[in-house]
């Protein structure tokens, strides 16, 4: 998308004249017989967490989509193996080459800023069939921004995929509203492997425009011009479960909140978009 395009998607907003999406078609054909084929509750966290990779290789092959680009995936991708073994040519892009450089020798990679002006890039216009990322969004500054570069990388009819916390979970509230070092200083207390020479190292977080209200994502996305989106919202974590008592009761909360399809207060989602 030039940035005439950017402009022009923006007033469109703005007059209220963007074309809308589909929330149904193709894309939610695939979702829903995804879904149907994999044990739930498809409403809890730990779903999304078990069958997110299975998902995305499972829309790969329903719609032919052969070049996987990993955004965000760092020392730890998801795809270097399932996507290889479906078939897939998968490429890992992050915006730190020292992430990169813990990835196996001969992986492809791109590096690149998944906000950044992608106009000098023509390499990467177009280059991927599907592009998905697996706790990244919360990380950057200009999701909508992000959102326009996935369309720009993906050729028609390629699929993108984000996968984050949502606000307003608490634990995301208590990390956004905590300075970026405390908040690292806790989880690192909680988890040793998530230390800064451990193998899991925390990022700052902004949770720009990660919400599991569809009708706010979809206001964010339909002027950028995707043809269909699927947003699945989810509830639930296990943060914490060292708290007995506390634990249940939480997760009962969370199940009521399912139940109202409560999005004020979903705890992860997945958006599942098609150029
Ligand atoms: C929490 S890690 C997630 C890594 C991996 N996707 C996973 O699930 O284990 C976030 C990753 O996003 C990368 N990242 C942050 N901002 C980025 C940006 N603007 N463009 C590309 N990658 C970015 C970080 O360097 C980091 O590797």
């Amino acid at each position: 998308m030039s940035l005439t395009d950017h402009v022009s998607a923006d007033r469109l907003a703005l007059a209220g004249l963007a074309s809308s999406s589909r929330q149904d078609g193709p894309l939610a054909n695939a979702v829903a017989a995804f879904r149907a084929m994999t044990p739930g509750p498809h409403w809890h966290s730990d779903w999304a967490w078990a069958h997110y990779e299975a998902l995305a290789v499972h829309l790969a092959q329903s719609f032919e989509l052969p070049r996987l680009l990993e955004l965000g995936g760092g020392r730890d991708p998801a795809f270097l193996d399932s996507g290889r073994e479906a078939g897939l040519s998968v490429t890992i892009n992050d915006i730190d080459a020292g992430e990169l450089a813990h990835l196996p020798a001969g992986t492809q990679t791109a590096r690149f800023d998944l906000v950044g002006d992608l106009r000098g890039r023509p390499d990467l216009h177009e280059a991927y069939d599907i592009a998905v990322s697996r706790m990244v969004f919360e990380h950057l500054p200009d999701v909508p921004r992000a959102w326009r570069n996935v369309h720009r990388l993906l050729k028609p009819g390629g699929v993108g995929i984000a996968f984050f916390p949502t606000l307003y979970a608490w634990p995301f509230v208590v990390n956004k509203l905590l300075p970026d070092d405390v908040a690292r200083g806790i989880v690192e207390r909680l988890f040793p492997n998530r230390s800064r020479d451990g193998g899991d190292p925390v990022f700052p977080a902004h949770y720009s425009e990660c919400f599991g209200s569809e009708k706010r994502l979809r206001r964010m996305l339909d002027p950028i011009g995707f043809r269909e989106v699927q947003v699945l919202p989810f509830w639930g974590h296990h943060y914490l479960k060292r708290f007995p008592g506390v634990y249940q009761a939480e997760a009962l909360m969370n199940r009521a909140f399912a139940a109202l399809d409560c999005r004020l207060f979903t705890t992860y989602a997945l958006v599942i978009v098609r150029k």
